[in-house]
This record gives structure tokens, C-alpha cells and sequence, in this order.
């Protein structure tokens, strides 16, 4: 942590800042009120919360497709203005375009991005995309409706990853898949996540305490109406589950009541 000469942690160090941001849609009541947390380099974050918090509209507003009311999100430093590639966002309606195959989908994206690049740089690096993630070459030339829901969303992060933005926004990305797709999709994004040299931040909203668990170093939990940040808790790199211990250890087993707890308390 780089701390300046006053002993504070200098503003740089956060690649995102938000700060007492309320949002309403139009003219109706809050729908988040009062936010406030500060996001490193890397870290990956899962917002938890009960359905109708305003998560996904909180990721709206990161993404920039919303505005605040009120306060402000700094991205590097930066008012955020809009949506921007310097974002990439996966949202559980897998956001391919239907009439295109997977591989136009992606090269699309790597287009809008990389303008400079030539036509094989795209190709080859849209194909590597969807190796990555574990998809078959052929599903380069196939529509997204010959796919099932978990090679979609597999699409999905390739796509995301391909631009290699540094921050990744993901709105129960793995919401619709059955279990086992499921978990398959976890370990797939956490091993791209931390195999990359310059880890991105993620923000991943999810509804299921055990996901985040398994998923996330920091926990945010989103209360009820208005919206607003009630819990805050990070799990340390030696206590992060396995498939095999999180629903033997201690401490997570504890950790999972909490939430729980918390969610409870919260609801109405
Ligand atoms: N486009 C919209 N216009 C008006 N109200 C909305 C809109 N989108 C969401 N809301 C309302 O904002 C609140 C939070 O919604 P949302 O962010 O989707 O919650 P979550 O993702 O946690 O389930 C809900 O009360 C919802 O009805
Ligand atoms: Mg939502």
C-alpha cells in the first residue's frame, strides 16, 4: 500500500472510488442511497444482496449506464462518463447479439477496441478467446441459439476478456445455469481472473451467499430500500474455500451464518 507523506493512502491507489452516491430512476423514491467503498487493483468483489436491492443498478451505474443522482464514481481518478471499453461488462442474458455467430460477436467487440488491429490479429485472437474458456474452435462460427445456456455465457467472458479491460462488471452471469454448469463456470472465471499478469477487478453481483463466498476476497452486502452498504468483510487468502472445504471449515461455515444473518435482518 503506498502511503504518502501525511500517512494517508493515496487516491491512486483505488481503481474505483464511489462516493455518497444515492440514485433514483426519475423522479421515484431511492433506489440506493449514501454509497460509499473504495475498490483496488485487482480485487474481486462480490455484491450480495436480496433481489430488488438495486445490485444490478449499481452496476449500471459502474458500467455508466446510469448516472448518479447524487455523488460521484471515479474511475482512476475519472468522473465516469458513459459506457466505455476500458469496462467490460457480462450480464446473465449472456449479451450476444442473436443474429450474429459467436466469433462476429466477439471480433466485434475486439473491432470497437483494438481499431488499429489487423483482420487475422482479430480472428486469432477471438478464437484464442474461446479456447480459453474452455469452448471448442467450431463454436467460432456458430449462432448463439445452436449454443446452450453455459457455452453462451462462456461466450460471454471470452468476449469480456478479449478487450481485457481492467474492470469487469458481472450481473449474475451464472444466474441461469443448473448447478454443476454452474460451478464449472466459477472455477473457469477464477482461474482466468488469477492467472492474468495484470489482474482485473471484478465486480460480481449475485444473490447466493455461496457463490460469493467460493467467488469473492471482499463481500459487499446491499440492504433493502433504500439501498446501502450494511456489511463489509474480506476473506483472507488462507481461509478462500475449496469445493471440498467450504462446507466443512469453521471459519467459513461462520462466515456463511453471518451473511446469512445479515441478509435476514435486513429483509422485511
Ligand atoms: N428501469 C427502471 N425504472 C424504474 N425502476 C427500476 C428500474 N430498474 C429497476 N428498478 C427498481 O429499482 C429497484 C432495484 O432494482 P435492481 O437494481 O434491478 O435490483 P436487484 O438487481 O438487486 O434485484 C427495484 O425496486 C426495481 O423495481
Ligand atoms: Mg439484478
Amino acid at each position: 500500500m503506498n502511503l504518502n507523506h501525511h500517512g494517508h493512502v493515496s487516491p491512486r491507489e483505488y481503481v474505483v472510488e464511489v462516493r455518497n452516491l444515492s440514485f433514483s430512476y426519475g423522479e421515484s423514491q431511492l433506489v440506493l442511497s449514501g454509497i460509499n467503498f473504495n475498490a483496488s487493483s485487482g480485487e474481486f468483489i462480490c455484491f450480495l444482496g436480496l433481489s430488488g436491492c438495486g445490485k444490478s443498478t449499481l452496476l449500471r451505474l459502474l458500467a455508466g449506464l446510469e448516472k448518479p443522482s447524487s455523488g460521484e464514481i471515479l474511475l482512476n481518478g475519472n468522473q465516469i462518463k458513459g459506457a466505455g471499453l476500458d469496462r467490460g461488462v457480462v450480464f446473465q442474458d449472456y449479451g450476444l447479439f442473436p443474429w450474429m455467430t459467436a466469433g462476429d460477436n466477439i471480433r466485434l467487440a475486439l473491432e470497437q477496441k483494438f481499431p488499429d488491429w489487423t483482420k487475422k490479429k482479430i480472428k486469432d485472437t477471438a478464437i484464442h478467446s474461446l479456447i480459453q474458456v474452455g469452448l471448442d474452435e467450431s463454436v467460432y462460427r456458430k449462432l448463439p441459439k445452436a449454443l446452450s445456456g453455459g457455452m453462451k455465457q462462456r461466450c460471454a467472458i471470452a468476449q469480456a476478456f478479449a478487450i481485457n479491460p481492467p474492470v469487469l462488471l458481472m450481473d449474475e452471469p451464472f444466474g441461469a445455469l443448473d448447478a454443476v454448469t454452474r460451478s464449472r463456470l466459477q472455477d473457469m472465471l477464477l482461474s482466468l481472473w488469477s492467472s492474468d499478469e495484470s489482474r482485473k477487478t471484478i465486480f460480481f453481483v449475485t444473490h447466493d451467499v455461496d457463490e460469493a463466498i467460493y467467488l469473492a476476497q471482499r463481500i459487499i452486502i446491499i440492504g433493502h430500500s433504500p439501498g446501502r452498504i450494511i456489511y463489509d468483510c474480506v476473506i483472507p487468502e488462507d481461509k478462500k474455500p475449496s469445493r471440498e472445504t467450504q462446507f466443512e471449515d469453521l471459519y467459513l461455515l461462520r462466515l456463511r451464518n453471518e451473511l446469512i444473518r445479515m441478509l435476514n435482518s435486513d429483509a422485511k
